[in-house]
């Protein structure tokens, strides 16, 4: 598949240039990733006693937060590599893993940085670069994260990365995500799918050829089932028909480009773990929320970013933050979209599990990955009554819905696997106690309103390239 690279084309060809990236770490000498992995896998009593996290300066970031850690060492040096780790779910992965005692390695494009340039977008939270990162996090763990700057797309780039890296599992979050940017334009939309499609693909010749016994934890997506009139399965749904039973890949009905380039991974991954006997875990993951886990809130340098603009801004984060600024809560149409959410410090804790659990050879395992559902009129009540107590004036509004889906719909998904492996959920009306509205009260001086509404609406995307910066202004 051949297309022009969509907005990334910039930081993707220095990243290609750059290949495979060995970082010189504070008090540490450079080493090579296979060093790296080699010397964080032993873990000495000393080191063990480096694994509490000191809460160096936290409290200039959340008066509320109590990131003093004191992770065990579970993880024994197993080499865990980490796709997409400069982003939201893959940044706080990285480092609840490494923590735990996990040797990992970071492979990031930083294209997800490079969206934010083009659209005129920001984090609410400031956001270091992924390289100071690391260096703060080995200052303040003592542990090293190797980092391997590249395209997954890039065959050479990833062949090499796993050569070096030999990955004992891959957890793969490095797509383009937002359902909002795939249907900006047709060249967004192409870039979504190409680069979402030909990646897991990458890696899946990587672990047959490179790394067999390689154990792949993919990041899907559950609005890759749409929203049935029938009760959601984990994955796979019994099925009479003409008096012939089989249990099948649960039908998928995606709503965007970005959602169908999901269910064609889930589709190459079944079909690889059929012919290669590749072993994989297919996490359908609901929305995320929340921003702090123990390991982010330990230093301002390693803070997560946050997004609340109308591309690559969730749900509930939305809210919080219009809810923090005086801004009318947008709730899309008639409100009765209903989803599965999770708070980001059960991803992480839900990639572990999957990690310490791993499939089996020739095994595409489906979880799905979420805690709760709500319908956006719950979550715009639940963000209007907590607002209220901390005195904010909340309006909600319905606006009309860029999106083409059903606004009032029957919906009822499983998720019981993660919570047989060991998951014990941060439920939503506690995270609210955990002061997310607060979080974002602090940072309110830093929210741009313009980037707040809605941005992209589905019946609009054409072939004329949408130039347009502040989130695509229309
Ligand atoms: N955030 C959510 O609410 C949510 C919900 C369901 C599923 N997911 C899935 O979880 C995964 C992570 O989501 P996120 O919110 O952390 O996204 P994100 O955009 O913050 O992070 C993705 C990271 O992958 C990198 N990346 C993208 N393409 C790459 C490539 N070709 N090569 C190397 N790196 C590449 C980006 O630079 C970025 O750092 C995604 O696959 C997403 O579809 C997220």
């Amino acid at each position: 598949m051949q297309s022009k690279r969509a907005g990334s084309q910039t930081a993707q060809a220095a990243a290609s240039r750059q290949g495979v990236v060995s970082v010189r770490l504070i008090g540490r000498p450079a080493v090579s990733p296979v060093c790296a992995s080699k010397k964080v896998g032993r873990v000495t009593p000393a080191a063990r006693r480096a694994d509490t996290i000191k809460a160096q300066s936290a409290a200039t970031i959340d008066k509320t937060a109590a990131p003093s850690v004191t992770p065990s060492s579970n993880g024994a040096g197993t080499r865990v590599m980490i796709i997409g780790g400069d982003g939201y779910c893959g940044w706080a992965t990285a480092l609840h893993l490494s923590a735990r005692g996990y040797s990992v390695c970071i492979v990031d494009n930083l294209c997800r940085r490079q969206f934010d340039l083009q659209l005129g977008l920001d984090t609410l939270t400031p956001i270091a670069s992924l390289h100071d990162r690391v260096r703060k996090w080995s200052e303040v763990s003592g542990k090293h994260i190797s980092l391997q700057i590249g395209d997954i797309c890039d065959w050479e780039f990833l062949s090499q990365a796993f050569t070096s890296f030999r990955p004992e599992h891959v957890v793969h979050f490095g797509e383009q995500r937002s359902a909002p940017y795939s249907m900006i334009d047709r060249q967004k939309a192409v870039y979504t799918q190409t680069n979402n499609v030909v990646g897991t693909l990458n890696v899946l010749f990587a672990i047959k050829e490179l790394a067999p016994e390689c154990h792949l934890v993919k990041l899907g997506t559950m609005g890759e089932y749409g929203t049935p009139n029938i009760d959601i399965e984990e994955g796979y749904l019994t099925v009479t028909h003409n008096g012939r039973t089989d249990t099948l890949p649960y039908p998928k009905q995606g709503s965007s480009f970005y959602h169908l380039s999901k269910i064609h991974d889930s589709t190459n991954m079944l079909f690889t773990c059929r012919a290669w006997k590749v072993a994989a875990t297919d996490l359908n993951q609901g929305v995320v929320y929340g921003v702090r886990t123990d390991e982010t809130m330990a230093d301002p340098l390693l803070i997560n970013r946050y997004d609340y603009d109308g591309i690559f801004g969730t749900a509930l984060n939305r809210f919080v933050v219009q809810a923090a600024v005086g801004h009318p809560l947008t709730v899309y149409g008639k409100g009765g979209q209903t989803r599965g959410f999770l708070d980001i410090r059960d991803t992480v804790r839900c990639i572990q599990l999957a990690i310490d659990h791993p499939a089996s050879r020739g095994e595409m395992r489906v979880f799905n990955q979420f805690t709760e559902q709500f319908s956006v009129n719950q979550l715009a009540d639940m963000v209007s009554r907590e607002g209220r107590k901390l005195g904010l004036d909340v309006v909600v509004q319905s606006v009309p819905n860029p999106r083409v889906e059903a606004e009032e719909h029957y919906y009822n998904a499983k998720h019981t696997k993660l919570v047989e492996l060991g998951l014990q959920p941060h439920l939503m009306a506690d995270s609210m106690m955990d002061s997310l509205l607060e979080f974002a009260v602090q940072y309110k001086e830093r929210v741009r309103h313009e980037l707040i509404k809605p941005a992209v609406d589905w019946r609009k995307t054409g072939v004329k390239v949408n130039t347009m910066g502040a989130a695509v202004a229309q």
